[in-house]
């Protein structure tokens, strides 16, 4: 008979194939689309995406597809892109795509295809693999310009978990990928409860461009059609109904049943699975024999691999397999054979008798070992661990898996590195003399497990491995290995947020000898000075000092550049900000060593301290030039993700300082399009989260602190991470009217306060709780008085031992003065419970205020000096002092305008009004109303309804919130006497009998929504 194997069209699929016709059509506007295809192994994943690629290559657009691998999760790290690297030098030529990327670009794609040259030296791993991923991010962004481009990673289900790392990084910022489509199958049938696959496609749905297709078994009808089509006649009903009943739709078995030829429908065998091996077992003896081997050799084997194992020579070999091939069970393509599915070598494989199994792993591991050509460049030992532990031979197991973690290191493959390590670890005890046979100590094999465990962020397995390590150390016999191990353990608790890691690096310190001088003990010097120059661990400034010193000569002795850099940079840091000199020269010296040595981390942490420095000392305008010149360098090394996240948000700082809250914004989000690790995208939280709530987006505010507690939870306390977040939480809550939220959180954060807390990060909470002291007091409430009070105590005691280097924090520290100044008033008048204020009166608030403002104006930051501007106003209104008054408010008007502080801005237009200021040419009454907002301007319609004036809608504000005569005089700057006639004036249009009556009816019509402040709080609550 003439039956085909398979269907020469797609059957069905109109739906899908639309879909994904309609995701290139928004590639292709410029807009990033992602599809993830599921469906059970036979489905027709494969069929539908080679169908629209064939689709889409014929309209002109490149195709590149690549396929895991199921030796994936024994490692064949990054096989997908390895392949979609080597069709396009195929088609362009390694120059052709070096030519795409920054020039000595692609140094790092040589980890994974030979073609390119030597990989660069793993010196500097961790940030490698970064590079890495940015480098094949550049390429196919570059590949996107010049045309639309598909990218098709084929069975996500067995890939590495570098490739998921990969795929996912390409998928999050296709931003940047303009016109390019990233289309993705896996097996849904495959994902077990712990797949691994199953937490990346859940981060992936929360993607805005991604799709999800889940592609079912076809229908009755279109199987009908599916037969036709392989059959190429009308079968009979009772066969379709047969078929459709046996194989319900899918279309892999349909294709096994029907290749069944003259028994159509009868004799069917038990299992689907037994379906598979029915068409091999249809084949030729010889030629059956041949693909059960091929069954052992993984997806796609070498002609020349096969032919080895075989014990054939090639010509010989390819008429054997001549019958699969005709039988369409196996494919050829130019480097060898493929199983037309794998279900069907799955099939065969699993039919292997255990012995036979392991014997003809055996063999293709022998073959490899004898001629590692046989497989791609570089895949030979990884192949070989496969097979050796398929083969259950577990010294060649253990041996095979030492190289290929060798090979997997190589290839930044981290995680496979360590799963090959574990491996060595797991089976050593298994083989007799095992340190011979890979001639290395047990003890080495856990410190590359320790170090590695470190690249792959796998801190906790890391301490494991470090403790495991020092129990086979000789402390007595190597102490600089002893030490390694303990400063290495210290690093690894450092960076799990650990407090317990300083006794470690102290461990090394103790036990690396100073002399000889090497190279170890200027690394376990320089660690635990930077890991703890912060204050951690009780140094003195002198021990500090000298540590730090000694670090810089052990390396400038033994010729360790490297180290020598980070170590001056150390002392930079620890250095007193105010010596601003001396920090410049450390930096200097540190920078021209690191250059001298090509040294890009030390320049670049260099720059990162400098813009630090600079910021916290109010230099906003020179702290972002350096952290704008930084960032182009992390750019240049492939380090934008790690090193420039750090420069983004010491850039942003001092743009948001300035005033220059969209620009900030800009770097922001530019920067969290990166998708950078969890602690860098923290600090770009926060500061998005001071913008939005000095624009009043609450909202937005509040979720940044949300985020920023989830991450910063259970990690080590860091000044500039949690009092940041404390100040804006405590602000935020002040905005949303809770003040006794407020004053607790001001509470916990001073609990963390030791003995001395950074000026830099410590001020600003200090300004937001005597913020908070001042809306509790007016909140008149005895118990929150009594907190208030309170906290007022501690946080004068904390000021008073806290310095304040340079402008900005001088500022602050004038700013904490005043606001303190307001909470006395305030605790006073709660306390005497007539709002009359004793202490100090507002000439000298006023004066407190004036001297903040002034100080805002010299660091050049607007914000806080609006608030200041405003503050001053308010006190010299509260003095009778209408003219003096009226200038600073003017001058806040316009400063809240230009930031687009909308909270600020209505609050000086509400005391404006108050005290009838109008804030400046061109801002008459309409003006106003606009700056208070729209239901501000709604309310003026329902005033102009009810007829009431500007003055009495004011006042009937107040009455509505149960002010008396007096308090609204004292409010609105005007006699007791003229606000009572306004009150009566208001009854009367109203046509009400009492306040109460007219408070009711503002309630009902809602006219005072927009300002739902109490007396005082109004004043103090918004900020
Ligand atoms: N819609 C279809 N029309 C015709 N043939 C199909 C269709 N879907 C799948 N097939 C065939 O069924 C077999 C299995 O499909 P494949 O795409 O390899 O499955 P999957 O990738 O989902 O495991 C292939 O030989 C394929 O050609
Ligand atoms: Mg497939």
């Amino acid at each position: 008979m003439t039956a085909n194997v398979v269907s020469p069209i797609l059957v069905g699929r109109a739906g899908q194939l639309a879909t994904l016709e309609a995701a290139l059509a928004e590639a292709g506007r410029g807009r990033p689309a992602t599809v993830l295809i599921g469906g059970e192994a036979g489905i027709g994943k494969s069929r539908l995406v080679s169908e629209f690629a064939e689709r889409a290559r014929g309209a002109g657009a490149r195709v590149l597809t690549g396929g895991c691998l199921e030796l994936g999760a024994d490692g064949l790290p990054f096989a997908p892109f390895t392949s979609v690297l080597r069709e396009l030098v195929r088609d362009l030529g390694a120059d052709g795509v070096a030519g795409l990327l920054p020039s000595g670009a692609t140094r790092e794609l040589a980890r994974l295809l030979p073609e390119f040259g030597q990989p660069a030296g793993s010196d500097d791993a961790g940030q490698a693999r970064a590079r890495l991923f940015e480098q094949m991010l550049i390429l196919f962004e570059q590949l996107a310009e010049r045309g639309p481009v598909i990218l098709i990673v084929e069975d996500a289900h067995w890939a590495d978990r570098s490739t998921r790392d990969l795929l996912a990084f390409l998928v999050r910022n296709q931003q940047v990928l303009d016109g390019a489509l990233i289309a993705v199958t896996y097996r849904s049938d495959e994902l077990h409860r712990m797949h691994p696959l199953r937490p990346l496609l859940a981060e992936l749905d929360r993607v805005d461009w991604v799709a999800r297709i889940e592609l079912d078994r076809l229908s009755r009808g279109d199987t009908d059609d599916l037969v036709a089509r392989i059959t190429g006649r009308q079968p009979p009903e009772d066969v379709l109904a047969a078929v459709y009943r046996r194989t319900e739709g899918n279309p892999l078995f349909v294709e096994a049943l029907i290749g069944d030829g003259e028994n159509l429908g009868s004799g069917l065998p038990d299992s689907l699975r037994d379906l598979l091996v029915a068409s091999v077992r249809r084949l030729p003896e010889p030629t059956q024999d041949v693909v059960r081997v091929a069954s052992a050799g993984g997806e796609r084997i070498g002609h020349a691999l096969l032919a080895a194992v075989i014990g054939l020579d090639e010509p010989a070999l390819a008429s054997a397999l001549r019958p699969a091939v005709a039988a369409n069970v196996l494919l050829t393509d130019s480097d060898g054979y493929l199983f037309r599915h794998s279900l069907i070598r799955e099939a065969v494989h699993d039919e292997l008798l255990p012995g036979e199994r392991g014997k003809l792993h055996g063999r293709f591991a022998e073959a490899i070992n004898n001629d590692p050509q046989l497989v791609l460049p570089g895949r030979a030992p990884v192949e070989q661990a496969y097979h050796w532990y398929a083969a259950h031979d577990l010294t060649w197991a253990l041996i095979s898996a030492w190289q290929a973690a060798a090979e997997s290191g190589k290839t930044l493959a981290y995680a496979e590195q360590l799963a090959m390590l574990s491996r060595v670890l797991e089976l050593w005890d298994q083989v007799p003399d095992a340190a011979q046979q890979i001639g290395t100590e047990h003890l080495a094999v856990l410190e590359a497990a320790v170090r590695v465990a470190e690249l792959t962020g796998e801190y906790d397995r890391g301490v494991t491995f470090t403790q495991a390590a020092l129990r086979e150390v000789d402390v007595a016999a190597e102490p600089t290995r002893a030490g390694l191990l303990y400063d290495a353990r210290g690093h690894l608790k450092y960076l799990l947020g650990r407090t317990d890691y300083v006794a470690d690096l102290r461990e090394a310190v103790r036990l690396v000898p100073a002399d000889p001088p090497s190279s170890a003990r200027a690394r376990v010097l320089e660690r635990l000075t930077h890991d703890q120059y912060q204050r951690h661990g009780g140094w003195s400034a002198a021990e500090f000092q000298a540590a730090a010193e000694e670090a810089v000569a052990t390396a400038r002795q033994v010729g360790d550049r490297a180290t020598e850099a980070a170590a001056l940079i150390t002392l930079a840091c620890a250095e007193p900000v105010t010596n601003l000199d001396q920090v410049h020269a450390w930096l200097a010296e540190a920078r021209a060593v690191a250059a001298r040595a090509q040294a890009y981390q030390p320049l670049l942490r260099a720059d990162i301290t400098e813009s630090d420095v600079l910021e916290g000392l109010g230099q906003h305008e020179r702290a972002a030039a350096v952290a704008r010149e930084g960032i182009a360098t992390a750019r240049d090394y492939g380090l934008a993700r790690t090193s420039g996240v750090i420069l983004a948000i010491n850039l942003a700082e001092p743009l948001v300082s300035l005033g220059r809250w969209d620009e900030a914004t800009d770097v922001i989000e530019r920067t969290l399009q990166l998708l950078p690790p969890l602690l860098g995208r923290s600090g770009l939280y926060r500061l998005s989260g001071d913008v939005a709530l000095a624009r009043g987006d609450l909202a937005a505010a509040a979720e940044s602190v949300a985020s920023n507690r989830a991450v910063l939870f259970g990690t080590k306390f860091k000044d500039e991470r949690q009092l940041p977040l404390a100040r804006l939480d405590t602000e935020l809550r002040l905005a949303s009217g809770r003040p006794a939220e407020a004053l607790s959180v001001v509470d916990d954060a001073l609990g963390w306060f030791d003995a001395s807390p950074s000026p830099r990060y410590a001020w600003p909470l200090l300004v937001a709780g005597a913020r908070a002291c001042a809306a509790a007091a007016a909140a008149r409430d005895d118990a929150l008085t009594a907190r208030a009070a309170a906290l007022r105590g501690r946080l004068r005691a904390e000021a008073d031992r806290l310095a304040a280097d340079g402008i900005a924090q001088q500022a602050r520290r004038l700013t904490f003065a005043a606001e303190m100044m307001r909470a006395d008033r305030a605790l006073a008048g709660a306390v005497n419970g007539d709002g009359a204020a004793t202490g100090a009166g507002p000439g000298d608030l006023r004066v407190a205020w004036d001297a903040a403002a002034q100080a805002w104006e010299t660091a050049s930051e607007p914000y806080p000096l609006a608030l200041a501007l405003l503050r001053s106003a308010e006190a010299a209104l509260n003095a009778g002092d209408h003219d003096g008054g009226a200038d600073p408010l003017r001058r806040a008007a316009a400063l809240a305008e230009q930031l687009g502080a909308v909270p600020l801005r209505d609050d000086v237009a509400l005391l404006a009004r108050r005290a009838r200021i109008s804030l400046g040419p061109g801002e008459g009454t309409d003006r106003q109303a606009s700056a208070a907002g729209p239901t501000a301007r709604d309310s003026r319609t329902e005033r102009e309804r009810l007829g009431l004036t500007a003055r009495e809608f004011e006042v009937l504000r107040l009455v509505a919130a149960g002010r008396s005569n007096p308090e609204i005089a004292s409010e609105l700057f005007i006699s007791a006497k003229t606000a009572s006639v306004h009150v009566s004036n208001i009854l009367g249009k109203l046509g009400v009998a009492s306040r109460g009556e007219a408070a009711a009816t503002a309630h009902r019509l809602r006219l005072f929504d927009s300002f739902p402040e109490p007396p005082q709080a109004s004043a103090s609550g918004r900020r």
